[in-house]
């Protein structure tokens, strides 16, 4: 622990508090409350999550809270390297406080209200805030289920909350990075099944296959990663609002297996037919597959991949190396 860190949450919460107190306040919450509800939020959930609202204006932040050098040390304030001068981060709007597992707030993400830009902003690594370690939404999970059965892993901040809103409190985001390993872990060590669902877009396919990669590692016996896509040009919040939970719920019961999705993507133009499209399919999936510990779950995924590729479990098990179950 960082003695240093300690004073940042206490800072922290009560920004959460100012910008929770002027969604119910402010003279400019009229707008803030209306784009809420137009995408379909109670109040309720907003608690939960302790949405709130920053004003629009240099430096509401600061004068509600003071202490500009805590503030900027806490990523809420900016200071001018020119003039010196300190000024709010967040300003106009929403803004949803990043809070780690046991609940102390970390930071913030905040998003324009209209078409602004940039659509959201963060915040920057702090003392107690590391981007890829945190996972929006986990301790809210973690209420509402004290060991969920699965969980979601989702792309952004209005995917977990709309998610939420529908009944479905299982959902995390990891704020608009590649999945970590950091992060998979903390996922397994709360729960044994992992449901990745990013958005239908290339973007979202990508974050898929990098959440995979950095699985393989992760990978136990008694874990299990899946893989669902989504119609292109959705997210799981427009998606789970058109299907309700219960529409969502088959979709992720129809989710691709973590050796579905790998054997998908390894086969694109790689002929099986023939001779040479095997070779090169085994030779991709024994780098992915060396990657995974030794177990049962390695063992299946080897005969899998020899299965797909016609191939004996011999020659996979040359391309992974060794038997196939050592390390060295
Ligand atoms: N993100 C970000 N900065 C951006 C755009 C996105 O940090 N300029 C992160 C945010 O965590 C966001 C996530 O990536 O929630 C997913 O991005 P996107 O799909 O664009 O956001 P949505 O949550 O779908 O945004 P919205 O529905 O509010 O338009
Ligand atoms: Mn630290
Ligand atoms: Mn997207
Ligand atoms: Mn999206
Ligand atoms: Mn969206």
């Amino acid at each position: 622990p960082n003695p240093e860190a300690t004073p940042l949450y206490d800072l922290l919460d009560r920004a959460a508090q100012a910008y929770r107190t002027w969604l119910r306040r402010h003279g400019d919450k009229d707008r803030a409350v209306e784009y809420l509800r137009r995408r379909g939020l109670s109040g309720d959930v907003a608690a939960r999550y302790g949405i709130g609202f920053a004003p629009p204006g240099w430096d509401n932040l600061l004068r509600e809270l003071g202490n500009e050098k805590e503030l900027v040390r806490a990523g809420l304030a900016i200071r001018k390297e020119e003039t010196g001068s300190v000024y709010d981060r967040f300003r106009d709007r929403i803004m949803f406080p990043i809070r780690d597992r046991r609940g102390r707030t970390v930071g913030f993400g905040g998003r324009v209200l209209d078409q602004g830009e940039p659509k959201y902003l963060n915040s920057p690594e702090t003392p107690v805030f590391h981007k890829g370690r945190e996972l929006y939404g986990l301790h809210e999970c973690l209420q509402a289920q004290r060991y969920p059965d699965h969980m979601l892993v989702v792309e952004g901040y209005m995917d977990v909350v709309a998610l939420a809103q529908q009944g479905l409190p299982n959902a995390v985001a990891t704020l608009g990075t590649a999945t970590t390993t950091d992060q998979v872990e903390r996922l397994f060590r709360t729960t044994r099944n992992v449901v990745f669902c990013f958005d239908g877009d290339e973007a979202g396919r990508q974050a898929a296959w990098r959440a995979l990669e950095n699985t393989l590692p992760a990978m136990r016996d008694d874990r299990q990663a899946r893989f669902l896509f989504l119609p292109d040009g959705e997210d799981p919040d427009s998606l789970v609002r058109q299907l309700g939970a219960d529409g969502f719920r088959a979709q992720v019961g129809d989710a691709l297996s973590l050796s579905q999705f790998l054997l998908k993507e390894l086969s694109r133009d790689a002929d099986v037919q023939t001779v040479d499209g095997r070779a090169r399919l085994l030779e991709r999936a024994a780098t992915t597959v060396r990657r995974v510990p030794p177990g049962v779950f390695r063992d299946l995924l080897v005969d899998e991949v020899a299965r797909y590729a016609r191939v004996d479990r011999v020659h996979m098990e040359r391309a992974v190396g060794g038997d196939g179950t050592a390390r060295p």
